[in-house]
């Protein structure tokens, strides 16, 4: 049993100091915020993450993990130090650090013993470096700290899963010492460990995540030349699923990815490598896939429809993702302001992600247009004169073809998921448009695809 502190309490933070205080260490997680401590001290979870309340309060009882403000308490005897507070995306597609450094400030002046700081953060390469030199500049006793590198690689919906039953454990350390250290807090995990310097481990969160997210845009970019040329992106994605040097996951084509990593962490290489004289050209490609795939769907309709002044516009699905109320870049933040402009009426239904986005956009007038929250399915499509499907949520696949055509005005979908056979929406006599397939249009309207997809980002 070691005695961790974390710093932060966010997904990255939160989600660690739990699964550690789970496998028997002793854990405290600090925040800045008093009301989140308390929260988390009665067994209320900030977020809303499958297992992790039950979790929080199992260990709780058990004496294993508390919450406090108090940062001094929490770091002058840890063994190890983690540190997951933000590093959110700055304007000019570079990650800030300031969190990271007023951490590091409060380590060195807090620490009595020797420790070692682990960067579970996602942090620009060599950043490691710098918060080891940081700590040294401002530590007040003549302790050993050593920086180590661990990156995160939950994904949100199933982090309590993903961190518990992680596929590798990444750890990039200096010295035999840190390694040793980390070695012995992920023993109890009994999960495989790759053991590299702290530059490399530094390197493997970005390069795996922008291999997904480019993955992704891989795969809509096929799909809108599929769309084109007449083949079906769901027939081609199980054809190459086969070959396991491609494999089955992340072939999905849709509406974009979004959430609070993918987005960030292009940026944030591209950035990266721009900073070092050398163009990323794949990753910036992915970027800019997605950055138009987001409004794909938007498009196409409004050419459809000519104007959405005055319509009824359901839209299902606001979260980034279902199994979580993260809006962080998720393709609804870019469609509803489009819409709103246009005077469209919009009626959105999501199971979890209404009252954040009610943040954002309050119910009522809004623009040209309106936007009301409804808390079904039903109310949002009824007499609707157009869908958006965003978010692939179990609720929404449940809705059957017939469900459309009966309760809509006219029965026209955008699905951003891809969610539906296609065959199944015509026998059901509803226009349907979706990602990289035949769309189904209605008798007498043009099937206009390729003038579709060639005004896109036009
Ligand atoms: C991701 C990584 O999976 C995780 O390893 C990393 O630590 C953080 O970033 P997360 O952002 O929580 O996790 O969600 P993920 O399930 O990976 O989805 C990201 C986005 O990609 C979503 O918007 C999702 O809709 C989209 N996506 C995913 C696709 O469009 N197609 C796919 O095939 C898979």
């Amino acid at each position: 049993m070691l005695k961790i502190a974390v710093a932060g309490t966010g997904y990255v933070g939160l989600v660690a100091g739990v699964c550690f205080a789970e496998v028997g260490h002793q854990v405290t997680c600090v925040d800045i915020d008093e009301t989140k401590v308390n929260l988390m001290k009665s067994g209320v979870s900030p977020i809303y993450e499958t297992d992790l309340e039950g979790l929080m309060q199992k260990n709780y009882s058990a004496g294993r993990i508390d919450y406090t403000t108090d940062y001094k308490s929490a770091y002058k005897d840890a063994d190890a130090i983690f540190i997951g507070v933000g590093t959110p995306e700055q304007p000019d597609g570079s990650a800030n650090l300031s969190y990271i450094a007023t951490v590091a400030r409060q380590i060195a002046e807090s620490v009595e013993k020797d420790c070692l700081v682990v960067v579970k953060s996602t942090v620009p390469v060599g950043t490691n470096d710098k918060v080891e030199q940081f700590i040294q500049d401002f530590l007040v006793n003549d302790v050993k700290v050593e920086v180590a590198s661990n990156p995160e690689f939950l994904a949100q919906g199933s982090a309590v899963h993903d961190t518990l039953h992680a596929q590798r454990i990444i750890i990039g350390t200096e010295s035999k010492w840190a390694e040793e250290m980390l070695m012995k807090i992920y023993e109890p995990f009994h999960l495989p460990i790759v053991s590299v310097n702290r530059r490399s481990a530094e390197m493997i969160k970005y390069a795996s995540n922008d291999f997904l997210a480019l993955k992704i845009s891989y795969m809509n970019d096929i799909a809108n030349l599929c769309e084109l040329v007449g083949a079906d992106i769901q027939d081609v994605a199980k054809g190459m699923s086969f070959d396991d040097r491609i494999g089955s996951k992340f072939l999905n084509a849709g509406i974009g990815f979004g959430g609070s990593c993918f987005p960030k962490d292009t940026k944030a290489l591209e950035y990266l490598a721009r900073q070092h004289g050398y163009e990323l050209k794949t990753v910036k490609a992915a970027i800019d896939v997605n950055k138009k795939q987001k409004t794909m769907l938007y498009k196409k309709a409004r050419q459809r429809l000519i104007t959405f002044n005055g319509l009824k516009v359901a839209i299902l699905g606001l979260t980034f993702k279902p199994g979580t109320d993260d809006l962080r870049e998720a393709p609804s933040l870019e469609n509803v302001p489009l819409l709103l402009e246009q005077g469209a009426d919009i009626f959105a239904y999501d199971p979890v992600g209404k009252e954040n986005f009610a943040r954002l956009y309050p119910e009522g007038k809004n623009g040209n247009g309106s936007i009301t929250y409804v808390s079904s399915i039903e109310e949002a499509l009824e007499r609707a004169n157009v869908c958006f499907i965003f978010t692939e949520w179990g609720e929404v696949k449940a809705v059957s073809p017939e469900t459309y055509k009966k309760l809509m005005r006219t029965p026209l979908v955008y699905d951003g998921r891809n969610i539906y056979s296609v065959h199944e929406m015509q026998e059901a006599g509803v226009e349907y448009h979706s990602i990289g397939r035949k769309p189904v249009v209605r008798e007498g309207l043009k099937e206009s695809k390729n003038l579709e997809l060639q005004t896109v980002g036009s």
